[in-house]
């Protein structure tokens, strides 16, 4: 007998039997989700969420934005997907967009279907440029988990899931975790750095520096002296920037790209995420003429380039633009940060948003910031979810409450975020 899943818990019990989910739910998760709008999502039960995840940072727009709606609908009748090799008129019209938002030091783009896949391209593109073959990644920087991407993954949990020792190819180099500096806090000279010159000339064969340019994972952003330094030293080696913009581009730092923060001009960039405007899935690989030139193939996604993605993904870059979302998405960032610190809690180390790109680190005790506990973390988690905020735990101890919802986020729904916030953290507090 076939049972036709038309309630709640028949879907639920079909989702445990049929759906591969390779790590554990924290209380109440999964949510299936009926619908969504905005900033809001309503599971099967009918229950409504604050979705301070955008759907893992994608529905930049919000969920179900009207007018990405509407391009992705007339796209469907016109053409759905051609092989990479031809092409639609919407991906000519994304991937001229892209270019002129993008930094001037890149010219073309290659459409791809994840983040993963866009890096990996990436790596071929910079290998076959230089004819070198090693990368440089960063300290706690993520690029995906697809085997070649999972290379330059800084996280050993990660790393391990491949089954494999990763290549030799590829190291990991400092990135700038300044809440937590072991050097001069206060007074940054950038010590982090100071043996990143020895290594690199050690490795005369590293084609790159693979970087988020605020790491999504804790929402660490370095200083500008930080990153000058790093452009400085890989371009006196004749080092290619491959800037990782999977997260952060499409306006979630406060500006299109987190490039512009701080003046980077990378000879390649990636994208994906919001790229598809929630369509499906589209990613970028963005990169300069002189690399381009030179690159003699290895890639063809089959679905890459997808044109309704691709016109859905041009209705969010105008949706950003007519309703100014992403001087929106600095101003709430900013918002957040003030509404967080103004609840005093002792358990809040440090609030850290670049535009709407992070959230808060918890800490047992803020002197020593000493890492507040995976079971205190947990119980926040599961309580705030349960008070209808959607939202995921990352940094590097796995003490960052992850905030980062659609950029068309509201000062009303942020306050309900902190007002929920302030009664869980005490009530876990009280109990503990
Ligand atoms: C910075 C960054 N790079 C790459 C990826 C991988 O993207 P995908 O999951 O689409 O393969 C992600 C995904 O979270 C990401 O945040």
């Amino acid at each position: 007998m076939t049972d036709d899943l038309t309630n709640a818990a028949s879907i639920e019990a079909a989702d445990q039997q049929y759906v591969m989910r390779p790590w554990p739910h924290p209380a109440g998760e999964p949510v299936i989700i009926a619908k969504a709008s905005g900033c809001t999502i309503t599971d099967i039960h009918g229950k409504e969420y604050l979705d301070l995840t955008a759907g893992y940072f994608v529905n930049n727009a919000g969920h179900c934005h009207p007018r990405i709606v509407e391009a992705a609908t007339k796209q469907l009748h016109q053409v759905l997907q051609v092989s990479g090799k031809h092409g639609t008129v919407a991906v000519v019209k994304l991937a001229k967009r892209l270019i002129e938002l993008g930094p001037k030091s890149l010219n073309k783009v290659f459409f791809s279907t994840g983040g993963s896949e866009a890096n990996e391209f990436a790596l071929k593109l910079a290998r076959q440029g230089t004819k070198k073959t090693d990368v440089a990644y960063l300290e706690n920087g993520y690029h995906g988990l697809t085997i070649g991407a999972l290379e330059v993954t800084a996280s050993e949990k990660y790393r391990e899931s491949a089954g494999k020792p990763m290549g030799p190819e590829n190291y990991a180099i400092p990135n700038a975790y300044c809440y937590r500096c072991k050097f001069s806090p206060d007074s940054c000279a950038t010590q982090c750095l100071d043996g990143v010159e020895a290594t690199l000339d050690a490795r005369p064969k590293t084609a790159a520096i693979i970087a988020e340019i605020i790491q999504a994972v804790g929402g660490l952003a370095p200083p500008q002296k930080w990153w000058d330094r790093v452009d400085k030293i890989r371009k006196a080696r004749g080092i290619l920037l491959i800037a990782d913009e999977v997260q952060t581009g499409l306006g979630r730092t406060g500006k299109m790209f987190a490039v512009e923060h701080y003046g980077l001009e990378p000879e390649i960039m990636t994208g994906g995420k919001g790229l598809s405007g929630g369509v499906g899935s589209l990613a970028a690989t963005i990169a300069s003429d002189a690399l381009v030139k030179n690159f003699f193939g290895g890639t063809t996604p089959t679905n890459g380039g997808n044109a309704v993605s691709a016109a859905a993904g041009l209705a969010l870059i105008e949706t950003l633009e007519a309703e100014k979302l992403v001087d929106h998405c600095a101003t709430m960032g900013r918002y957040f940060t003030e509404a967080a610190w103004a609840l005093r809690d002792p358990w809040i180390g440090v609030v850290r948003f670049t535009g709407l790109l992070g959230g808060i680190e918890l800490v047992a005790n803020r002197d020593s910031k000493e890492v507040l506990g995976k079971g205190a973390i947990a119980k926040i988690k599961d309580g705030l979810h349960a008070a209808g905020m959607l939202i995921t735990i990352s940094g590097l101890y796995g003490n960052c409450l992850r905030l980062q919802p659609p950029l068309s986020v509201t000062p009303a729904q942020i306050d309900q975020f902190i007002g929920a916030l302030r009664t869980v953290l005490n009530s876990v507090r009280s109990a503990s």
